[in-house]
């Protein structure tokens, strides 16, 4: 067995078959460049985080999916069915989310670089719950707030706790400065978060709730580092509890991930959970509810994207699978991210004895545009549909149309 095969993927006759059907059968069916993403596993993954909440503490969990993994409308309806919780990190998300059904009360905007406009569309939706990422944001809620004189407005506070963690520089979002020295743009520092929870209350909001996220795509070694925040986080909600605010609910983010790569650890998520329950318990805090923001993990590895190889190119010795999409419009995460790694299996001719140091190429105008640089599998022939697997969390949601390509049809399946 293949150690990326799961409920979701498996491996019959050397084929590749998702959710149960062949995946060129997929690709034969609906054309290539093909997006196929499995309501199974997202819902099994869902499960597993809530069956770890409900075993470790006797608060209300809040499962709040990181729709910017992935909005396509399916999924945020099947989790909205299965009770999911909604972040959402614009208006546009927002609104999306309101579409699929979810009731604002579930949803909590979390904002960077918020404008008056981002503020007027989202105090427009009663019952929103609006994270405070800076305490210079709060003149322009207020601003903004005389516009709707008789609502009152729920917030909650992203507090930066000093330390993050993240697979690479780009997506570790708390600390002072990121792995390669980019200052951190996000959340209220340390020392500020209970003047901005005061000011906050006096200019008419409701704080309700405080929260963090630390980055994204953690691993076991990271598990320390976490466990660290988590403690900031419930000193942090003690001091506001002391100083009068009762707080509804803690939000430690998101982070965890799937497996991309077979030689990287899993971040323990169900230790994770257990450890902050206990830490909330131990602490004594008065909170009703703990919420937890996963993208990835939610849906990192239900999906896979088809591609039609169109020929085989040598060239300096290079062999090149040239494909019928690009990584810009399907899977960019290899183009933005430097760690980022999908694995690629030929659909109808899994493993062979034969194989090649292969670059599977895009086509688009551009040297990065490749989905896997020499993997070594069999060699693929024109008219083989490649799996690119993991391709369910940041992949449409982050595609562009550049050089004009189009970007893939999606089946939920
Ligand atoms: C505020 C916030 N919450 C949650 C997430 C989800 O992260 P992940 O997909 O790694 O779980 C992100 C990702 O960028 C985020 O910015």
């Amino acid at each position: 067995m293949n150690w990326w095969e799961t409920d979701f993927l498996a491996v019959r006759e050397n084929r590749l078959f998702i959710a149960g059907r062949d995946a060129v059968g997929l690709a034969e069916r609906h054309g290539t460049p093909l997006y196929v993403y499995g309501k199974g596993r997202i819902l099994e993954r869902y499960g597993r985080l809530e069956d770890a909440m409900a075993r470790h503490s006797p608060l209300e969990a809040r499962i709040c999916y990181a729709m910017k993994a992935n909005p396509h409308r399916g999924i945020l309806r099947l989790l909205r069915r299965r009770g999911a919780w909604i972040d959402a990190v614009s208006p546009g998300e927002v609104e999306t989310a309101l579409q699929a059904g979810f009731p604002a009360e579930r949803i909590l905007f979390t904002g960077t670089s918020v404008s008056r406009a981002d503020l007027r569309s989202v105090f427009a939706v009663a019952g929103l719950t609006v994270n405070i990422d800076a305490a210079e944001q709060l003149d322009l809620m207020s601003e903004v707030k005389r516009e709707f004189p008789a609502r009152t407005v729920r917030v909650s506070v992203r507090w930066n706790p000093g330390i993050g963690r993240g697979i690479n520089a780009r997506v570790i979002t708390a600390g002072k400065r990121s792995s390669d020295g980019t200052p951190i743009k996000f959340g209220v520092e340390g020392k500020k978060v209970l003047g901005v929870f005061a000011r906050a209350r006096k200019l008419g909001f409701r704080p309700v709730g405080l929260h963090q996220h630390l980055g994204s795509g953690w691993v076991r070694e990271d598990a320390p580092m976490v466990r660290a925040a988590v403690d900031r986080m419930v000193r942090k909600a003690r001091e506001l509890e002391r100083a009068g605010f009762r707080l509804e609910f803690l939000d430690f983010g998101g982070g965890f991930g799937p497996r991309y790569l077979r030689t990287r650890s899993v971040f323990p998520v169900e230790d994770h959970i257990a450890y902050l329950s206990r830490a909330v318990a131990g602490a004594g805090l008065g909170v009703k509810a703990l919420a937890l923001e996963p993208g990835k993990y939610l849906v990192g590895d239900a999906g896979v994207l088809l591609l039609g190889v169109e020929y085989i190119k040598e060239s300096y010795g290079n062999i090149f699978a040239c494909v019928d999409g690009g990584t810009f419009n399907t899977v960019p995460r290899p183009a933005i991210y430097p760690s980022a790694h999908h694995v690629i299996v030929n659909a109808g001719r899994v493993d062979a004895a034969a194989k090649a140091r292969v670059t599977v190429a895009g086509n688009i105008c551009e040297t990065g545009d490749v989905f896997g640089r020499e993997r070594l599998m069999p060699l693929p022939a024109s008219g083989d549909v490649l799996a690119v697997l993991g391709a369910g969390a940041y992949c449409r949601s982050m595609a562009s149309r550049f050089n004009l390509r189009g970007i893939p049809r999606e089946v939920l399946i």
